[in-house]
């Protein structure tokens, strides 16, 4: 049993309810948050949950073994060198951090304290995620050919008058590093290592600093050719994955925040049979969606168990993938990866 503090009580709410489903694994203790009454009331929501308004005392009590970072981007990587030097265990949101730098100081921070840290994905968790990696391990995929990936969500000015977001200081990001970063994250858990990145980004939706429309052109190491499509001005929130395998089609559903959790579209390409899909999905499932799954594969990790939780390097991966799509914009160019400390973005995109 892990006890749990979780800091930011936005979608800290989330992850509440996440750790809620696992109460044979997690105990939340304390919420803590700045804004007094937004904290209180989420630590009102069940019983046993205190208060505070000081992250120092949470890592100052021996009490608490995990530290859940829920806090906007521009604080991720202090909070977690704290909790990390303060032996806590650490979860803490996307973005990690807004350089390959200082993802690279995490892994160090790490290796020195001898502690764990693991990003939030919470899309890799779910029903159809789970059928895919199925499929994969029975050997039905084969190569994968191509993909389409969308990012087309909603997000207006009401969105973006929280000051943080929107802006190169607090948000650090736009639609690539806040939005479309979730769904690029499963393109190396289902094809392996990107090898090349083209992006042309623009700013058409809101007036902020930040991009919220982007087209992508990725080559994965594998010679798989994805394209992916990010907007903040769809009329409706959805997301979408095609990949193009030799042994079968897969199509995700389209629930924006929850990717994963319902059954994904599989149709077989000869010579694979429907049949031999079917056969392998039957066996697939129950299982634990988002935040839920993402906390159990966390637990399962720590009790020893080889569990599919999401790794540091994970979280780099995707900031190299950020990385690479902000100096192409930038440049006009594609670029290779991986992105090492002689990349002149390595210290970070935010101009
Ligand atoms: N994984 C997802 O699907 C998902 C969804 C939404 C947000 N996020 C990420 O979660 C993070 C937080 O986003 P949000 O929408 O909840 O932001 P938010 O601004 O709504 O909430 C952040 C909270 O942190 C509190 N806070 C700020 N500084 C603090 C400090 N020093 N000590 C204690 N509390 C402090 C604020 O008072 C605020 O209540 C961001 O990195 C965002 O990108 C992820």
């Amino acid at each position: 049993m892990l006890n749990v503090a979780i800091i930011g009580a936005g979608v800290g709410t989330s992850h509440l309810a996440g750790f809620a489903e696992l109460p044979d694994s997690y105990t939340v203790k304390t919420i803590c948050d700045l804004d007094q009454e937004r904290g209180r009331a989420l630590a009102d929501t069940q019983p046993g949950i205190g208060y505070t308004a000081s992250m120092a005392k949470v890592l100052a009590d021996p009490d608490i073994d995990l530290v859940d970072i829920c806090l906007p981007p521009h604080l991720h990587f202090s909070a977690c060198m704290d909790a990390l030097e303060a032996g806590k265990k650490v979860i803490c949101e996307k973005p990690l951090v807004a350089s390959l730098r200082d993802a690279d100081r995490l892994a160090e921070k790490v290796g020195q304290t001898g502690g764990f840290l693991s990003p939030v994905f919470q899309y890799r968790f779910g029903l159809g995620t789970a059928q895919l990696r199925a499929l994969m391990d029975a050997g039905l995929a084969g190569r994968a050919y191509a993909g389409t990936l969308e990012t087309h969500w909603n997000r207006d000015a009401a969105y973006y008058a929280i000051p943080w977001r929107g802006t190169w200081a607090g948000e650090q990001g736009g639609a690539m590093l806040g939005h479309a970063i979730h769904i690029h994250d499963l393109l190396p858990m289902a094809l392996g290592p990107v090898d090349q990145v083209y992006a042309d980004l623009g700013t058409r939706v809101n007036e902020i600093e930040v991009e919220d429309c982007a087209a992508l052109s990725i080559r994965m190491k594998s010679g798989a050719l994805i394209t992916s499509s990010v907007t903040l001005g769809c009329a409706e929130d959805t997301s979408r994955m095609r990949l193009m395998f030799e042994g079968f089609t897969v199509e995700s559903d389209q629930a924006p925040y929850s990717l994963a959790n319902k059954a994904w579209r599989f149709v077989a390409r000869p010579p694979t049979e429907q049949s031999q899909i079917d056969q392998v999905l039957a066996d697939v499932g129950p299982v634990l969606s988002g935040y839920a799954g993402m906390f159990d594969a966390i637990k399962r990790k720590l009790d020893g168990e080889d569990a599919p939780y999401v790794t540091l390097d994970a979280g780099r991966q995707s900031l190299e993938f950020v990385t690479a799509a902000y100096g192409s914009a930038r440049s006009g160019l594609p670029v290779s990866l991986p992105l090492g400390p002689d990349h002149a973005m390595y210290d970070g995109w935010v101009p």
